[in-house]
């Protein structure tokens, strides 16, 4: 976990606008997708349970088309869901520099969880293309007259085995899944309330923070919005929608998926308020107010589509719908963004402040001064009015350079052009330097002030 920390730097402030520009876009293919894919890994395991018990052919298939369609494979699995997490945790350890909050180690654990569970679903995934085998080569020994149970031994052996692995990969996959995104929204609701930072110590406190787990809430049922609608859109939109689907099939999957995006749009809109009143005071802003109601009215549009479906069966609608369930993520992503730089302003002016100081020293240190001979200068230049201890037309730079702090810049841009100081003594004139020289000659200052000169 320490890892992390050691990796981020403190940002400064323009490095801080591309981490925020960085974090919204992780975070838009990160959400809507994980959204997608926890849903998909509970109703699939769900339904094959369900499936098994019921010895109904219609639940299994529709737990293997869930997966096929809505975790799309595996590139894209490492692509949308494991990268951007990571780098949303990457944004988070910089953003909360040297901050005292357990965040970025717990985002961190999060990544490997979901990494786990990744891998599980897909797993899960190829156990079912496997058992769809067995299951047509049943088919096909039941029209063929011969009995279906009477498959070879070995077959059935595996096919035991298989059932087996399939639903163990099943359950850890959503298991994990289902962790990983409550440590995920654990550690970035904390983020956002510096109030609780003392407080919660270890992912246990999580539990019993209200705001977690209104958040929590609030994701499962934006998750299982976007996983109806999108059952809705990858079964009968998405290239002409999926083939071989009996009617009964079609009714089923059609109804299912419309209740309970129709269901979750509903909770999820009392939960954007209570979401609302349980911001903290400090977080609350115009911005804040405008962006959620955007969501809140797209979502209500939403629950509108798709009540029309209901009514009417109108599927088509489902497009519009899916492309503006898009626009209320990302509007509440905007918020969510929003919220966070109100929450830790003054931890990240404060950091900023601190990188930016060390940039400029930095900076000042990798001008090539080389070739400038600052002694010469100062020589020829500086000590008709100054010397170390003693106080001629200038001031001693015994007095003045220790102000600086080492900062090589901030001093060169005085020898560059200098102002005025001290009321004690005359301005000093400028001494027509170049920037190149007036580095050279703080630097050389600076060297002799710490050789103790
Ligand atoms: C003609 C006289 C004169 C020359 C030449 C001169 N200085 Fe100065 N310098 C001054 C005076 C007068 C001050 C005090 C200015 C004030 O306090 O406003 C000063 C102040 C400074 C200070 C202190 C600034 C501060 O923040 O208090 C530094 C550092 C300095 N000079 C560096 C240099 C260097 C390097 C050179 C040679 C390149 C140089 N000076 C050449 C007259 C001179």
């Amino acid at each position: 976990m320490g890892i992390y920390e050691q990796l981020a730097i403190p940002p400064s402030s323009h490095h801080l606008e591309l981490l925020n520009f960085f974090h919204i876009v992780s975070l838009l293919v990160f959400i809507p997708f994980i959204g997608m894919v926890f849903g998909a890994s509970l109703f699939s395991y769900v339904f094959t349970l369900i499936g098994r018990r019921k010895r109904d052919n219609k639940y299994i298939r529709f737990s293997k088309d869930l997966l096929d369609k809505l975790t799309i494979s595996r590139s894209v699995g490492l692509g949308v869901g494991i990268l951007p997490a990571f780098s949303v945790t990457f944004v988070y350890a910089q953003l909360l520099y040297g901050a005292d909050v357990i965040t970025t180690g717990v985002l961190f654990f999060a990544c490997i969880l979901y990494s786990l569970g990744f891998a599980m679903l897909y797993r899960f995934k190829t156990t079912f293309q496997v058992e769809t085998i067995i299951l047509s080569m049943k088919d096909y020994m039941s029209n063929k007259g011969t009995d279906s149970e009477n498959l070879p031994e070995d077959v059935k052996k595996y096919e035991d085995k298989l059932d087996e692995s399939n639903s163990k990969s099943g359950r850890w996959g959503f298991v994990l899944m289902f962790f990983a995104t409550f440590l995920f929204i654990g550690a970035t609701t904390l983020a956002a309330n510096p109030q609780d930072w003392p407080h919660v110590g270890n992912i246990f406190a999580f539990f019993i923070n209200g705001e977690i787990l209104i958040n929590f809430l609030y994701f499962l049922a934006l998750s299982m919005t976007i996983t109806g609608i999108s059952i809705l859109f990858f079964f009968f939109i998405w290239q002409g929608g999926l083939k071989n689907m009996t009617e009964d099939y079609k009714k089923f999957v059609q109804q299912f998926g419309v209740t309970l995006a129709f269901l979750s749009v509903m909770v999820l809109l009392v939960l954007m308020f209570v979401k609302l009143i349980y911001l903290p005071q400090n977080a609350l802003s115009f911005q804040v107010f405008f962006y959620s109601g955007l969501s809140l009215l797209f979502l209500v549009i939403v629950g509108n589509l798709l009540f029309a479906i209901i009514r009417n069966a109108e599927i088509k609608y489902v497009s519009a719908a899916f492309i503006l369930m898009f626009l209320v993520i990302t509007f509440s992503i905007i918020n969510d963004e929003l919220v966070l730089a109100n929450a830790i302003k003054e931890h990240v002016v404060e950091i900023t402040a601190k990188a930016d100081e060390e940039d400029q020293k930095k900076l000042a240190a990798v001008v090539t001064t080389s070739d400038v001979n600052a002694e010469e200068i100062y020589n020829t230049k500086c000590i008709a009015c100054h010397k170390f201890d003693q106080k001629l037309v200038g001031p001693p730079y015994n007095e003045t350079v220790p102000k600086y702090n080492g900062n090589v810049q901030k001093l060169a841009d005085f020898i560059y052009s200098p102002t005025k100081v001290d009321a004690g003594y005359p301005p000093m004139p400028n001494q027509g330097l170049t920037k190149k020289e007036a580095t050279a000659m703080a630097q050389y200052l600076i060297q002799q002030l710490e050789a103790g000169k």
